[in-house]
């Protein structure tokens, strides 16, 4: 006879396994700005592709809530157009099917209390049609200035809270449901924007209820930054002043801004990339081992960085900024922002950033951390180089190291996602030459899984109240403490500087670096 052993665990119960799929528990995700580009291009195909992992519940529905006229079919043709356009998983029609029985359509405005009122209603039937038990998340994929609008009608008309329960008991709760708002950037324009922002919001949603999206936290190689320094014993113990020279944080695009006008004139490189995805990987890098990896651990370690974080002065020389002027991408002649639609043509927004910082803790006091950002540049890449300092004694003769360089470790964020370490190897030959060598690791040779777009991994994350990769309203309002300084100087001195579109910025930012006797990667 079989006995089953008194202990026995279902290694499929493990908590702590992170390997397994985490799959949804009943809900349904509402999306405020369903018409805009964000929900077209990455929200939508994101669904979709959640619900081929199979990672979505069975009952799960969506709502697009917005001002078109859209009858359910309509708003479903939509939605189809944007995941056949843009998912990432292969077209699966019964995948698609199960999904569009729960797709529906709610018309409305952000003020009008009937249209909140229909969406209630709809929220309601749908828990008692589809089992999506009272769970929903709301996804403000809409300009700051309505989060006011739209909290307090969710607040209004009962949404932003579970249903009571008359006959509540001790035992069972007195509120069936979770509630939380999934939020996007930009959270103000400086601090004290961002306060009253974070204000507007918590007055409706608890901190613990409120998803702030920073899409880069969910990359799968911004991720892997923390794998790479704490499970292995090979680099961490050399993140520190005592092995670094200074880091360099990029993040390139080679696009141009034609089409964003709305958003992007008046806001800028700086306010758009380096507050919010560029000193979030610089948090990452630099923070202390978290006691675990849970949200308050990691927020903890986070906080603590940003507060020691500061920028280094005099501007004129440690930052720069530059503004694309017409030119090539490629073999493509190509616009200057102030020639681009709707831009103003006297226009001073920067479309470059670059600035140095500082941490001023024991591991990193001394090292700048150099970061810089910029449209139309070269080439898309997104990299964080760590550049050590020189062996402190090298017994070659000078001509033997002449072309050697510092050792550098690269975390390739994007394309091309991987790790790369650069150091000094010794030519092959009779003589004793040293020159650098590059030892690659590609994600895409080392791993046959496919990475998930970051907007899936972060509306599952949501969905599943896992809030590690959300960047708290603490954290947010101290990165634009630590940037506020820089762009209230930009704002007093002068213009940016013109740089021509396919190369890699102003001159300015080349001076910055070489009046310290260093040099940006050309990556
Ligand atoms: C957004 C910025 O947050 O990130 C855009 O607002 C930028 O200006 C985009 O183009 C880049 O994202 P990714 O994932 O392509 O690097």
């Amino acid at each position: 006879m079989l006995t089953q052993p008194q202990e026995w665990i279902n290694p499929l119960r493990d908590d702590l396994d992170k390997r397994l799929p985490r799959i949804a528990g009943p809900s349904g995700l509402v999306i405020f700005g369903v018409t805009g580009d964000l929900a077209r291009k990455k929200l939508l195909p994101a669904v979709y592709d959640l619900a081929n992992r199979g990672l979505l519940p069975p009952g799960f529905s969506l709502i697009g809530y917005g001002r078109r006229d859209w009858t359910k079919e309509e708003f479903e043709a939509q939605v189809l157009d944007a995941v056949k356009d843009r998912a990432r998983t292969p077209w699966r029609q019964s995948v698609w099917d199960r999904l569009a029985e729960g797709i529906f359509f709610a018309k409305g405005d952000f003020t009008t209390d009937s249209a909140f009122d229909n969406l209630a209603a709809l929220t309601r039937e749908i828990d008692a049609t589809r089992g999506t038990a009272g769970n929903w998340a709301f996804y403000l994929s809409v300009p700051p200035e309505y989060f006011s609008d739209v909290c307090n009608q969710l607040d209004r008309s009962g949404l932003a809270r579970g249903e009571k329960i008359e006959s509540a008991t001790d035992e069972f709760p007195a509120i069936q449901g979770w509630r939380r708002v999934v939020i996007e950037k930009p959270f103000g324009h400086d601090e004290e924007s961002a306060r009253e922002l974070n204000s507007i919001v918590n007055n409706v949603f608890p901190e613990s209820s409120v998803f702030r999206i920073d899409h880069y936290l969910g990359k799968e190689t911004v991720q892997n930054i923390l794998a790479l320094r704490f499970a292995n014993q090979l680099f961490d113990p050399l993140f520190n002043s005592h092995y670094v020279d200074h880091v360099q944080i990029t993040m390139a695009e080679d696009i141009g801004l034609g089409g964003r006008a709305g958003y992007y004139d008046g806001i800028g490189a700086a306010r758009d990339v380096i507050q919010n995805h560029l000193l979030q990987l610089l948090a990452l890098v630099a923070m202390e081992e978290p006691v675990a990896f849970n949200p308050a651990e990691l927020q903890t370690e986070k906080i603590k960085v940003l507060r020691a974080t500061r920028p280094v002065g005099p501007f004129a020389q440690t930052t720069a900024r530059g503004q694309y002027t017409s030119g090539w991408q490629g073999s493509e002649p190509v616009k200057g922002l102030r020639q681009e639609d709707g831009f103003d043509p006297e226009s001073t927004t920067e479309t470059y950033a670059a600035a140095t910082f500082e941490i001023n803790s024991r591991r990193w006091a001394g090292v700048p951390f150099y970061l810089r950002t910029g449209k139309r540049l070269g080439r898309r890449v997104t990299e964080i180089a760590l550049v050590f300092k020189e062996a402190p004694h090298l017994p070659f003769g000078k001509n033997q190291t002449a072309s050697q360089g510092s050792n550098t470790l690269v975390i390739r964020v994007q394309p091309d996602e991987g790790v790369l370490m650069r150091f000094g190897s010794k030519v092959p030959g009779s003589a004793m030459e040293v020159r650098d060598v590059n030892m690659d690791f590609s994600y895409s040779e080392a791993f046959t899984e496919q990475s998930p777009e970051a907007y899936e991994r972060l509306i599952l994350d949501a969905l599943l109240d896992e809030a590690s990769l959300f960047p708290t309203n603490e954290e947010v309002e101290l990165s634009w403490r630590i940037l506020d300084p820089i762009l209230e100087y930009w704002s007093m001195h002068g213009r940016p500087e013109d740089y021509p579109a396919g190369t890699w910025g102003p001159d300015s930012a080349d001076k910055m670096l070489r009046s310290t006797g260093r040099a940006w990667r050309r990556p």
